[in-house]
């Protein structure tokens, strides 16, 4: 049985409802936050809340939910469920249509947060790399929602899914203009003549928890930290690559379009800032503080 956190409430997942009228239903009107848990406590949960708080922001939302809500929401959901290390999806919608009918944003938001295990990537992906394909859908760096977390989602889902039908993990999406802008549920990185390049948030990325963390060990590694455009070309010149995320961590990307990146094999770089950002996490999330 699984207890899904609603509005302030556990609930059993099978009686947690959500009104039809909810504009997260109608009109992908809302945000989400997916959150990995160590030990019962999320990595840098503060800068998960941050992004929510810009990204409601932006979206002229209201955001119901305090930083210590979110610890609190996250703690029970974990402590009901018997789970510590797992995978945390948060939602935040815009609320149901009042009476009426206007769309707009105002109204009572909804929240839910449920757990889930962390089955899906397993250990022999980090050891032979993930193959991606470049994506036909592209990130439109100009709109308000490339660097917003939001409920709408499909364009990443639809690249993901043709990338599976490709044989390929991973799709990777140009902007408007050519550049790399992202992975459809990552942020992608390349090692090159000591530096390890990502694309810029003007290109279309979203500004990854991760993709921060990583870049804030870049020169343990040696490495100089670099945030441009990227060429899509730029795989080809690059002794390593890899892509992140909050659940996969660091992943090396070994294949782009059927070729191999480099040496085709996880290079030295992505396995030391692999090795290095789990010290992280685990420094991080053993010091003592709220989540
Ligand atoms: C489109 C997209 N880019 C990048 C990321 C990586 O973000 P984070 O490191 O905060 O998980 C995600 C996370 O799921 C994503 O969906």
């Amino acid at each position: 049985m699984r207890w899904i956190y609603l509005n302030g409430e556990l609930v059993q997942q099978e009686e947690a409802a959500l009104s039809v009228l909810d504009r997260g239903l109608l009109y992908g009107y809302g945000l989400f936050e997916t959150m990995r848990s160590y030990g019962g406590r999320v990595f840098r949960p503060e800068a998960h809340y941050r992004r929510l708080c810009e990204g409601a922001a932006r979206l002229a939302m209201d955001l119901p939910l305090s930083l210590s809500d979110l610890a609190d929401a996250v703690h029970a959901v974990l402590e009901r469920n018997e789970m510590t290390d797992a995978y945390l999806r948060l939602t935040l919608t815009a609320g149901a249509l009042p009476a009426g009918g206007a769309s707009s944003a105002h109204g009572d938001a909804t929240v839910v947060l449920f757990a889930g295990t962390l089955s899906e990537y397993p250990p022999a992906l980090y050891r032979r790399g993930m193959a991606a394909v470049t994506s036909a859908v592209r990130r439109n760096e100009t709109s308000p929602l490339s660097r917003v977390k939001s409920l709408n989602y499909l364009d990443n889902l639809l690249a993901r899914e043709d990338a599976r039908r490709r044989d390929a993990e991973e799709a990777i999406l140009l902007n408007t203009r050519g550049f790399v802008a992202e992975g459809s549920a990552s942020n992608v990185f390349l090692v090159r003549e000591e530096r390890l390049i990502t694309p810029s948030i003007e290109s279309g990325a979203l500004a990854g928890i991760t993709r921060q963390a990583v870049l804030e060990l870049a020169s343990s590694v040696g490495l100089e930290a670099v945030q441009s455009e990227m060429e899509s070309s730029a795989f080809w010149d690059a002794a390593e690559a890899f892509l992140t995320n909050s659940v996969m961590e660091v992943m090396p990307l070994t294949r782009l379009d059927g070729r191999p990146i480099g040496s085709g094999r996880p290079g030295p770089a992505t396995k030391e800032l692999r090795r290095l950002y789990q010290e992280m996490v685990v420094r991080e999330t053993s010091a003592v503080r709220t989540v």
